[in-house]
Order: structure tokens, then C-alpha cells, then sequence
């Protein structure tokens, strides 16, 4: 075995219809602060940022019908909807993910929230987890 591409959890996403009840609620019952809000645009949605440790919860919640995450609560309903994994290169990763037989869903790194670099891997043929390699 080589070395890990994975450094450490970036964040968990949960789907949730309305942000700012989702976020109230993180508060009320944790005691949980705001670290960074932020609407992105190319995804349709705005996320809000909770630290936990050196990771964070990422609460995610669409502004446009066509959004994935809107597709994603009409399927599903709120809950869990992909992990966020700290790689140190996204462009590097992303080709040992494919050229070890995983499916991507972006060929290229993309810009993310909060200045990171991301892409998504599929969660066919993932476990059914779909995963987002963040670099910072
Ligand atoms: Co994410």
C-alpha cells in the first residue's frame, strides 16, 4: 500500500430545506457556531460552515430548482448527502481516483467554497457515498 490520498475529514454535507432553521437548530442543541456562510452560484446553493474539530459540518441548502441538492431533498428528503475529503493535491488525487477504477463526476479540479479546489467521485461504484476531494 502507498501512502494516503486522504490527510484528514474536510467536512459532512447535510441536505436541509431551509439554512437558517438548520442552523439554528445546530445551535440550540450543540451550542454551535457559525464559521463561514457563503451562496454558490455554479451549484445553486448556499452552504453554512460549522467547525467541529478540524473538520466541519457543512449544512447545504438550494436556492434554484435545478440544483442537485433541490433534486436531492425532492428524492430523499433532508439527511446526509456526501463527504467531504482533505486531499493535498485535487488534481493528483483525482487522477489516482480514476486511474484506480473509480467514476468521477468532474474530469477536472473546480474552484469550491472558501477558496478550495474540489471534485466530486461518484457514489456508484463508492459504497453509495458520494465524495468531494478538498483542496485547501
Ligand atoms: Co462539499
Amino acid at each position: 500500500m502507498g501512502e494516503t490520498l486522504l490527510t484528514d475529514v474536510d467536512h459532512v454535507a447535510i441536505a436541509v430545506k431551509d439554512l437558517d432553521e438548520a442552523l439554528a437548530w445546530y445551535v440550540r442543541v450543540f451550542g454551535a457556531s457559525l464559521a463561514h456562510r457563503e451562496r454558490i452560484e455554479s451549484d445553486g446553493v448556499e452552504e453554512a460552515l460549522i467547525k467541529v474539530g478540524t473538520s466541519y459540518i457543512q449544512l447545504l441548502s438550494p436556492f434554484r430548482d435545478d440544483s442537485p441538492v433541490a433534486r436531492y431533498l425532492a428524492q430523499r428528503g433532508e439527511g446526509l448527502h456526501h463527504v467531504g475529503y482533505r486531499v493535498a493535491d485535487c488534481a493528483q488525487a483525482l487522477a489516482a481516483v480514476k486511474s484506480a477504477g473509480a467514476r468521477v463526476i468532474d474530469d477536472a479540479p473546480r474552484p469550491g467554497s472558501r477558496g478550495t479546489t474540489v471534485a466530486f467521485v461518484h457514489p456508484k461504484g463508492a459504497l453509495g457515498t458520494l465524495i468531494e476531494l478538498v483542496e485547501e
